[in-house]
């Protein structure tokens, strides 16, 4: 019949129209009215009526609605009517049977990506490996060849604790697993790896802006996270003492401390609009919680409703009701601190008398109020979603830190074995949503989140001792770089995983790259003799070159250098300026000082040559090498050369470098050779 070869095309008519005027909100994103229009046999499903019956349009739900004038029924409900021709299309195209393909695939709902799904446990892979983490990374597959011991313990050692094993540790022939429970018992390991987690948490010592003032005692919440990291505090814990930890039953001075986390966001002391400068705070903390906690990019909801994730600008709002009770404690533009028995504290304060309301910001206008909004956690984790009572703020951390969240245990063993491996099994770790990487082992992730939770009972030590004991982690190094080039580590990029070998340069294996800017820093000290082992406290400010300082109009007093003794403690304590960052730790691709950074870059730029060559710092550690050496091994040269390369590279010299630096020795100084060996790839890419 004629009607039906002048009928409307799914493919060709339909699907475009809906896409354009309808997907938006009938989507997997959004399903209005329990309805989805994006694949021909979910339109054909209904929603919560059925939309479209085939042969009757007269009787299909959603024809009436786009013809209807009633603006409680029109479809669209906002936005312009269709056309006249796009109507009569939807009519023909039901007329004739509302056709559509068969093989049509529905796309995922956003309910259903993988990280919103409870941690359940995998079996192990059938393996000839015992190491759980071997079975699932090899499978019936051999694993490669393991790195040589000398090796070893020294990846072990800057891993664990971001300095080099000292000579007698060279010599004492213990066990790895004896090794490695020893490395994770001292205080060095704390001030290594807190300091990823201030990476994460957008640490710094000062507010950023143009005042760009110090935070009293915010270096308090630095040694909170060592502490932490130290006593092996449980993860859950950790979490709910940074968000919550004022509001504990057993709170305590500690847990005070540790809610220095939603204070340590930069911040404008003399803002020229107040209102918005408000909910930029908050917007720094809410942000932060996402990415740090869950992996969620839930800040771009603040304007608008997320435009890839299934996150609302009403989840947005509900988070931020949570902080909303908070103020910073301040006379003017300087902040105060919060006294917490004897203690000065850096921390916000609970506001008094009646909280303040919350609504949804049109637009993340703070001058159009939208709807009232109450403290929750984002709808789509709706398996353990909660609405948050009166301690809302202690209720969002318990459940974040639940057993039952699906995203917390994930988000925390994928960083852990980032830092282990140099890539993430999920190499976008600050978002695990719709938009971020697929895990490239999810089975071994779900594995590890599983056991991390329910046998290691949050237990970070637990979970580095796993990690370290395998195969995958300690296999060498040196196939990978025979493929990046090992003339020039530097080029190979991380994230290039390509090639065929099976075992190359993926994120399930331990990934040769260069050590962190702390950790160069540190080993350069601790091979020269000089590194001040104090701990804790106030931060201490290394010399900055005057060049450095030029630019800045109050040049002289910005920055007052501690004493050398004092700038030769561990790079942790270095004073974070926001404004004037330490250029040897910013030019070595020190984290983002103002937003949660997932993972360091590793640039390759000019002045790190000339940073690590000529700088101030490697010249006068390469000056204290050199008088180590002639402390300790004399006037031998050979002796000092031997003494060199064990202090600095764990390893004696080969014959061939021997000669080589004999012969250099005849015209230059000993310092020189020590500067030389400094550099070395050798000395920042741990085999
Ligand atoms: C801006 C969001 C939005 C857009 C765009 C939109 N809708 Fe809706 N739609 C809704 C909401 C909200 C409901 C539920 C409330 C209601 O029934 O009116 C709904 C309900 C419906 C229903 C009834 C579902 C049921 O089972 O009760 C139909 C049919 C429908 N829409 C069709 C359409 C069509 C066709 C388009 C595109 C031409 C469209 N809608 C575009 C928001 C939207
Ligand atoms: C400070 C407010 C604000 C924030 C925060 C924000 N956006 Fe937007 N965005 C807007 C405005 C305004 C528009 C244009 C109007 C609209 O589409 O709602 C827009 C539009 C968009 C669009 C549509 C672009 C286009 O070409 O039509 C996308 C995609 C988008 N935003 C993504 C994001 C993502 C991803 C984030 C988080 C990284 C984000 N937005 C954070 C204000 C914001």
């Amino acid at each position: 019949m004629c009607s039906v070869a002048s009928a409307a095309d799914y493919e060709k008519d339909i699907k475009p129209l809906l896409k354009e005027r309808c997907v938006a909100c009938h989507g997997t994103v959004k399903q209005k009215g329990g309805l989805r229009l994006d694949a021909g046999s979910l339109i054909l499903k209904g929603g919560k009526h059925s939309a479209v019956t085939p042969g009757h349009s007269d009787t299909s739900g959603l024809l009436q609605r786009v013809l209807s004038t009633d603006p409680d029924e029109q479809m669209p409900p906002e936005g312009a009517r269709l056309t006249a021709s796009q109507i009569d299309a939807l009519r023909q195209w039901i007329d004739s049977g509302a056709k559509v393909p068969n093989n049509e695939p529905v796309p995922k709902s956003p309910a259903e990506h993988w990280s919103f799904q409870p941690v359940k446990r995998p079996a192990i892979p059938k393996s000839a490996h015992t190491h759980p983490i071997d079975a699932f990374v090899f499978g019936l597959a051999d694993a490669p060849p393991a790195t040589t011991p000398r090796a070893l313990l020294r990846r072990l050692h800057l891993d664990l604790t971001g300095l080099p094993p000292t000579i007698a540790e060279q010599e004492s022939a213990l066990p790895i697993d004896t090794i490695i429970d020893n490395l994770l018992t001292r205080p060095e390991y704390g001030e290594r790896w807190a300091r990823h987690w201030l990476d994460v948490v957008r640490y710094a010592d000062s507010n950023g802006y143009e005042r760009d003032a110090e935070k009293p005692f915010v270096w308090r919440y630095r040694d909170y996270v060592i502490n932490a990291l130290n006593n092996d505090k449980p993860f859950d814990r950790f979490v709910i003492e940074q968000i919550a930890g004022d509001e504990l039953p057993d709170k305590s001075l500690e847990s005070h401390i540790a809610t220095g986390f939603l204070r340590l966001g930069h911040w404008d002391d003399e803002p020229a609009d107040p209102p918005t400068d408000r909910f930029d705070q908050l917007d720094d903390i809410v942000s932060t919680t996402g990415q740090a906690f869950l992996g969620l990019t839930i800040g771009c909801a603040r304007c608008h409703d997320h435009k890839f994730e299934p996150l609302s600008q009403r989840d947005y709002y509900s988070l931020v009701a949570v902080f909303n009770p908070l103020e910073r404690p301040r006379q003017g533009r300087t902040e105060l601190t919060v006294k917490i028995g004897d203690t000065e504290v850096y921390t916000l304060k609970q506001v008094a008398g009646t909280l303040p309301l919350t609504h949804v910001l049109l637009r993340g206008s703070p001058s159009r109020l939208g709807d009232r909004v109450e403290p929750a956690s984002p709808a789509i984790l709706s398996e353990t979603a909660a609405t948050l009572a009166k301690k809302s703020r202690l209720g969002l951390a318990q459940w974040i830190a639940s057993e039952k969240n699906s995203l917390t245990a994930r988000v925390i063993v994928n960083r852990v074995w980032q830092q282990h491996f140099g890539q993430g099994l999920v190499s976008t770790a600050n978002d695990f949503g719709l938009m971020g990487a697929a895990p490239s082992h999810p089975e071994l992730l779900d594995w590890l989140a599983h056991w991390f939770v329910h046998d290691a009972k949050w237990s970070l030590k637990k979970l580095h001792r796993l990690m370290l004991t395998s195969r995958a982690w300690q296999s060498s190094s040196v196939e990978q770089r025979a493929k990046s080039g090992e003339s020039n580590p530097a080029v190979a990029s991380p994230g290039s995983s390509s090639g065929s070998s099976p075992y190359a340069l993926g994120s399930q294996l331990y990934r040769y790259r260069r050590l962190e800017v702390e950790a160069i820093r540190d080993s350069m000290l601790a091979v020269s003799g000089q590194l001040n082992p104090k701990r804790f406290g106030p931060a201490m400010k290394p010399s900055i070159p005057a060049a450095a300082l030029e630019a800045n109009t109050d040049k002289d007093k910005i920055w007052k250098a501690s004493d050398e003794r004092e700038a030769s403690r561990r790079s942790i304590y270095t004073f974070i300026k926001r404004g004037l960052v330490v250029p040897m730790l910013e030019t070595l691709d020190l984290a983002d000082t103002v937003s949660s950074c997932p993972q360091r870059q590793v640039t390759t730029v000019a002045p790190q040559a000339l940073t690590l060559f000529n700088g101030d710092f490697v010249n006068e550690q390469a000056r204290h090498f050199a008088a180590r050496l002639k402390r300790e091994a004399g006037d031998d040269a050979t002796k000092q050369i031997t003494l060199a390369c064990r202090l600095a590279l764990c390893r004696e010299p080969s014959s061939d470098e021997l000669t080589k630096m004999r012969a250099f020795l005849q015209n230059e100084p000993l310092e020189q050779l020590c500067r030389v060996i400094l550099n070395l790839n050798e000395f920042v890419y741990p085999e």
